[in-house]
């Protein structure tokens, strides 16, 4: 890398903004910021990028991003810096100023990491926040598209929608979370049956690898780019943008919604769609929704499974299809809306049908407390065992919980289990993620929620995959596990990296052994190297 040509301004605005915010100059963080001044070398341009605590909009930009206030609690570990670069040469410099005074760095897009890992860390960090790199260009004569990693789901999806109606992107469901952290562990939504994960439609990327170097498909070589498809975010380097293929859907879609509650038979129907949901045509996406809801009689709960879809077709083709295939959900037009893909991403994420526009509005939603768990069930759950977990649903704490059960089958099952890190493949009939949410208010109170999910996930045990016991890396979950602050033995990540990565853990370890043997990259959950620098010491 190269050096800056040496200038006492900068370094002097910077003690000036520092010193004026009460920030003592003598803090350990002090020769990091310094590098950075000098590198950025200009006054507007350090004070758009750097946010030290004092700084009045530290706060807001901190918490713009947090999808999860139980991670923004006054007792939560802070950054002593966000830097939100508006170039790339603001990110290398950030980098190299991070590496060179030992400073850990936590790389944030869409903020959505179920275990605020992209703005927590115990030891002291900065947050890279990607907020400015948010650029988006579709192609659709190649039907290709580059994104930034900062760009959101709704903003991709409303850049396409933009251009034209029959193509599309298979990525979730949120349009809030970010493209950074959810392509980097798959990504499914309401495509995945036809076209796979995110992840499988990703063609070339741009990354800053821990030396510094921009990198793309060729450069990086066939097994980082395997690696950074899936493999988990904050592990390889910095993604800057996704090279994208878009994928075909037709003008008109229909989505349609059923619930049934305890009394209307939901236990017995959600036990049958077992049987019947994966294997159904690729171009139906189905999702089964399971929360506590009010009874018909007053003052009593009942627990609701609500079938929610899409097909890429019109109404008569989907009704044919379900009575035919799945008479006992009792499918019937007024469940049904035909209307745009861009529409269903609004129906899908909870929005109001009106405007598009809200997509590209982070704060459409309410932001909770949550805790999340997933897993992956390959046989059917006899039907005292879906008692049994609806019956989960009617205690105190699940009043805001939900499980969230989506169909697998379909492209899914054609894709090898080795092709991308993400192995969760063909042999599944659903993933399970189970969602408890409460209000920041009740973050006291953390703990019975959270001992609620621990519950469930028990009580689903003999049910769900074993030996492993699969997980779903982007609903991230730390009771599975978690890499020591220094060195952390491959047999101590493989508890929780082949539950989400199966054997294709092993093959993410050598590729972070080779393109960052020192760890710098790191968190809770990212690929350890084989051999740490502290082993090399043989300390
Ligand atoms: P965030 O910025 O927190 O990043 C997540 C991880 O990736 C962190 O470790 C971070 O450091 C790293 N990272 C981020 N940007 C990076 C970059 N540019 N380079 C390298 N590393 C980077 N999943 C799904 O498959 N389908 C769905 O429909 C949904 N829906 C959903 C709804 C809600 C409300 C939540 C909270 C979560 C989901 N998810 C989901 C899970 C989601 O895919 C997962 O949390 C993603 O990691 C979030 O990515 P963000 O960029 O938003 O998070």
């Amino acid at each position: 890398m190269k050096f800056p040509q040496f200038s006492m301004l900068p370094f002097l605005m910077v003690a000036v903004m520092l010193s004026l915010s009460g920030t003592t100059l003598s803090h350990p963080y002090w020769d990091f910021l310094h590098c950075l001044s000098l590198r950025l070398a200009n006054y507007s341009t350090i004070s758009k990028v750097i946010y030290v605590q004092n700084n009045p909009s530290y706060s807001s930009v901190l918490n713009a991003s947090i999808h999860n206030t139980r991670f923004s609690t006054p007792a939560t570990p802070k950054p002593f810096a966000i830097i939100t670069p508006l170039k790339t040469s603001h990110v290398r410099s950030t980098l190299y100023c991070s590496k060179k005074h030992g400073f850990q760095l936590r790389i944030r897009s869409g903020g959505h990491d179920v275990e605020g890992l992209s703005y927590v860390s115990e030891v002291p960090f900065a947050i890279l926040d990607l907020l400015n790199f948010r650029a988006i260009k579709v192609d659709t004569k190649n039907e290709v598209a580059w994104v930034q990693s900062g760009a959101t789901l709704g903003e991709l999806y409303y850049a396409i929608a933009a251009k034209t109606n029959t193509l599309a992107f298979p990525a979730g469901m949120c349009h809030t979370v970010g493209t950074g952290g959810h392509f980097s562990g798959g990504g499914y939504g309401t495509l995945f049956r036809k076209y796979g994960l995110a992840a499988d439609n990703i063609i070339d990327a741009r990354m800053i690898d821990v030396n510094g170097r921009i990198l793309d498909r060729k450069s990086m070589g066939e097994d980082v780019f395997w690696a950074i498809r899936g493999g988990g975010g904050n592990t390889f380097g910095i993604v800057l943008a996704w090279k994208i293929k878009l994928v075909p859907v037709p003008a008109v879609v229909t989505v349609f919604t059923v619930n049934k509650n305890l009394e209307q038979n939901a236990t017995k129907i959600f036990h049958r769609w077992q049987y019947i949901a994966h294997k159904l045509p690729d171009d139906l996406f189905m999702n089964v929704w399971i929360t506590k809801v009010n009874s018909s009689q007053v003052g009593m709960k009942t627990v609701q499974a609500t079938f929610r879809g899409m097909l890429l077709g019109g109404v008569d083709e989907l009704i044919t299809l379900i009575q035919d295939k799945f008479p006992e959900l009792g499918l019937a037009e007024e469940n049904c809306n035909e209307m745009s893909w861009i529409e269903s991403v609004l129906y899908f994420g909870g929005l109001p049908l009106q405007s598009v526009d809200i997509l590209l509005d982070k704060n459409a939603l309410p932001i909770v407390s949550l805790k999340a768990k997933s897993d992956y069930v390959k046989e059917p759950i006899p039907e005292s065992g879906i008692e049994g977990l609806m019956s989960m649903f009617l205690e105190e704490e699940a009043d805001n919980a939900v499980a969230m059960i989506p169909a697998f089958g379909g492209k899914m099952d054609d894709i090898p289990e080795n092709e991308l890190p993400y192995p969760h493949r063909a042999g599944n009939l659903y993933e399970a993620t189970y969602i408890v949410q409460w209000t920041k208010e009740e973050n006291a109170e953390s703990g019975k929620y959270i001992s609620w999910s621990r519950r469930l996930y028990s009580y689903m045990t003999p049910y769900v995959s074993k030996s492993p016991r699969e997980a779903y890396v982007n609903y991230r979950d730390l009771d599975l596990g978690m890499n020591n602050n220094d060195y952390t033995s491959y047999e101590q990540a493989s508890i929780w990296g082949s539950k989400y990565f199966k054997n294709n853990f092993k093959r993410l370890v050598q590729v972070k052994t080779k393109v960052d043997p020192m760890n710098f990259f790191r968190n809770e959950q990212s690929i350890p190297p084989l051999l740490s620098p502290w082993k090399k010491k043989g300390n």
